[in-house]
């Protein structure tokens, strides 16, 4: 945690969640009060924005989408661009999610490209990063993750547009989480190539840890040096788990 930098809890629905999951939203939305001090942001399927967007106005939860284009517009059958997740209204859009890079080849290239788009939409790019499995057993855990950084995060980047996750690939859905001291090296070797590249500019960006983070273990992992919230995928589509994260960050 940092005393300069608000602690952001972010969720990612990744593909669940129809019109009936919103009641999940509105209890969010609702429990947040208890938490002033923690920044809440749900990102929605992009089917749902729209529709969530009304729930959520003045709220102080934002909405986010899970991708877009990196082009403005165009021909991109099934594509969404960050224009229209700003129209549906999303203020900020993740960039990189692993299973992205994974499902769909994305390269760091294609997802710094991507950060722009959103920028140049109005919307915070929350950039993930992390490694596999096979990268962590051979030790090459840092150098994955400075050339995700070089590749993936472009020089504009600042705190009030960007977020960056460190989500390990093996930690995501599986329950299994590095240690906190693990924790600790990743996010301090992530501030760091930051600044080399971004300068001053990279000592306020949020850096969020992310995968199979819930109740139990939040406290852990936010106590350590440079992790200043959770991307949470699982223990964000039901409110009890999501603000029960909330409560403890609030704490902090
Ligand atoms: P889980 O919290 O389900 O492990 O997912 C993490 C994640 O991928 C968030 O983007």
């Amino acid at each position: 945690m940092s005393a300069q930098i608000r602690p952001v809890l972010a969720g990612n629905w990744k593909m669940n969640g129809v019109a009936s999951s919103l009641s999940e939203l509105s209890e969010i939305v609702e429990g947040h009060a208890r938490f002033p001090d923690v920044d809440l942001v749900v990102c929605l399927p992009a089917t749902l924005l729209s529709r969530a967007q009304p729930l959520v106005t003045d709220s102080g939860v934002a909405i986010g989408g899970q991708d877009c284009h990196a082009d403005a517009a165009g021909a991109h059958t099934g594509d969404i661009s960050a224009d229209m997740l700003v129209d549906a209204g999303a203020t900020c859009v993740i960039v990189g999610h692993s299973e992205r890079r994974a499902d769909h080849n994305e390269t760091s290239e294609t997802v710094a490209r991507k950060a722009t788009a959103a920028w140049a939409a109005g919307l915070k790019a929350i950039i993930c990063i992390g490694e596999t499995r096979s990268e962590r057993e051979a030790g090459e855990t840092l150098d994955v993750l400075s050339a995700q950084i070089a590749g993936s995060v472009p020089v504009e980047a600042t705190a009030a547009n960007t977020l960056v996750a460190y989500e390990p690939v093996w930690a995501i859905g599986t329950g299994l989480t590095p240690t906190a001291a693990d924790v600790g090296v990743a996010h301090a070797h992530i501030r760091a190539e930051l600044t080399r590249k971004l300068g001053d500019a990279a000592m306020t960006v949020p850096l969020l840890y992310g995968g199979s983070v819930k109740s139990s273990n939040a406290a852990e992992l936010m106590a350590v040096d440079d992790v200043n919230g959770a991307l949470v995928g699982g223990a964000s589509l039901k409110a009890a788990d999501f603000l029960a994260i909330a409560a403890v960050f609030g704490k902090i």
